[in-house]
C-alpha cells in the first residue's frame, strides 16, 4: 500500500492508461482490495496488542483478592501495664521509684528483716539458693534495708520488681512473679497514715469507691503487721464468686516498720516511725483483667497479649 512502491498504489497510477469502463471496474476492485488489506492489518494489530496486554496482566498483574501482609502488632503486656500504673500513681503521691538486685544475699533478704536462720518465716518462702549466701530474692523487702542504709529520713519509696520462689507452676503460681514494695519513714508517721496512704493508692488503682480494711497479721519486719483487704471489685462487697461471697479480696501485706530494723540501719527508733507494704503485681493484673490463669502472662502468646 505504500505510496511510491506499493503494488496497489502502482496499479492505481496505471489506471489512467485504461478506457473509461475498464477504469471504473478495476478502480472499484482496487479500492476493495485496499480496504481489505487495511482491515486485516488493523485487525492483526489489535490482536497483537491484546495479546501483549494479556501477557502483562499474567506476569506483572496484582491479584487484589490475595490476603495482604499483616504487620504483626501486639500490645503492652498486662503485667507491664499494671506495673506502670502503680508507678504513675505512686509518683503522683510523692513517692520515688527505686530498684534493687534480684540476686540478693541472705542478709538483705532475711537477716536484716528479722528473719534469722531457723525462723519459720523462711519456710513460707521457698527460696531458690544460688550458694550458701546468695539467693534469688523472695520479696522486694530487701530494698527497704538497702535504701535506709544509704539515705536518711524522710523516705518515701516504691519498689517494683521481680521476685522468685520455688513453687510448682499452676494457675496461681509461677516461680518468678512481681511485687511492689512501699516504704515511708519519718517523724510521727502513724498506722492511720498507712491506712490512708494505701486507701488513696488503691482507690486510684481500682475505683474511687473501693473500701479497705486491715486484718492483724504477722511479718517479722513490721509491728504491728496486717493484711489489707479491698472491697470486692466485682460485686462492690455484696458477695460473688471471685470474693467467695465474703465481699473482700486480700491484696497486700503491710505494717509499721519494726524498731529493730531501724536500729540495724542506724536510724533512731525513738525519733522515727514508718510503714511498709508489699503487694503482688501479677495477682492484681489477674483481678483487673479477669484472667483466670497466671501462666497466660508468661507464655507470650501474641493472641493473648494483643488483647491488652
Ligand atoms: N515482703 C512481704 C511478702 O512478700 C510483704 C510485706 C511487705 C509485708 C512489707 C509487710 C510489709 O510476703
Amino acid at each position: 500500500l505504500s505510496r511510491k512502491k506499493g503494488l496497489v498504489s502502482l496499479a492505481v497510477k496505471s489506471l489512467k492508461t485504461l478506457g473509461v469502463e475498464e477504469r471504473r471496474i478495476l478502480g472499484q476492485q482496487l479500492n476493495q482490495l485496499k480496504n481489505q488489506v487495511e482491515n486485516s492489518l488493523s485487525g492483526r494489530k489489535s490482536t497483537l496488542l491484546e495479546q501483549e496486554q494479556k501477557g502483562k496482566f499474567e506476569t506483572e498483574g496484582v491479584d487484589v483478592t490475595l490476603p495482604g501482609h499483616a504487620f504483626p502488632s501486639a500490645g503492652i503486656h498486662p503485667l507491664r501495664r499494671v506495673w506502670r500504673e502503680m508507678e504513675e500513681i505512686s509518683v503522683r503521691m510523692g513517692f520515688t521509684i527505686v530498684s534493687g538486685p534480684e540476686i540478693e544475699s541472705d542478709y538483705y533478704n532475711f537477716e536484716a528483716l528479722n528473719i534469722p536462720k531457723g525462723h519459720p518465716a523462711r519456710d513460707d518462702q521457698d527460696t531458690l539458693f544460688l550458694s550458701d549466701n546468695l539467693l534469688l530474692r523472695t520479696h522486694t523487702s530487701p530494698v527497704q534495708i538497702r535504701t535506709m542504709e544509704k539515705q536518711k529520713p524522710p523516705i518515701r519509696i516504691v519498689v517494683p520488681g521481680r521476685v522468685y520462689r520455688r513453687d510448682a507452676v499452676d494457675a496461681t503460681h509461677t516461680p518468678m512473679f512481681h511485687q511492689v514494695e512501699g516504704l515511708v519513714v519519718g517523724e510521727e508517721i502513724s498506722l492511720a497514715d498507712m491506712k490512708g496512704t494505701l486507701q488513696v493508692f488503691l482507690r486510684a488503682l481500682f475505683s474511687h469507691d473501693t473500701r479497705v480494711r486491715l486484718r492483724p497479721s504477722y511479718f517479722p519486719f513490721v509491728e504491728p503487721g496486717a493484711e489489707l483487704d479491698i472491697s470486692c471489685i466485682f460485686c462492690s462487697g455484696r458477695g460473688c464468686r471471685v470474693c467467695k461471697n465474703s465481699g473482700w479480696i486480700e491484696i497486700l501485706g503491710a505494717g509499721m516498720v519494726h524498731p529493730r530494723i531501724f536500729e540495724r540501719v542506724g536510724y533512731d527508733p525513738n525519733r522515727y516511725t514508718g510503714f511498709a507494704w508489699g503487694m503482688g503485681i501479677d495477682r492484681i493484673a489477674l483481678l483487673k483483667y479477669q484472667v483466670n490463669d497466671l501462666r497466660l502472662f508468661f507464655e507470650n502468646d501474641i493472641r493473648f497479649i494483643r488483647q491488652f
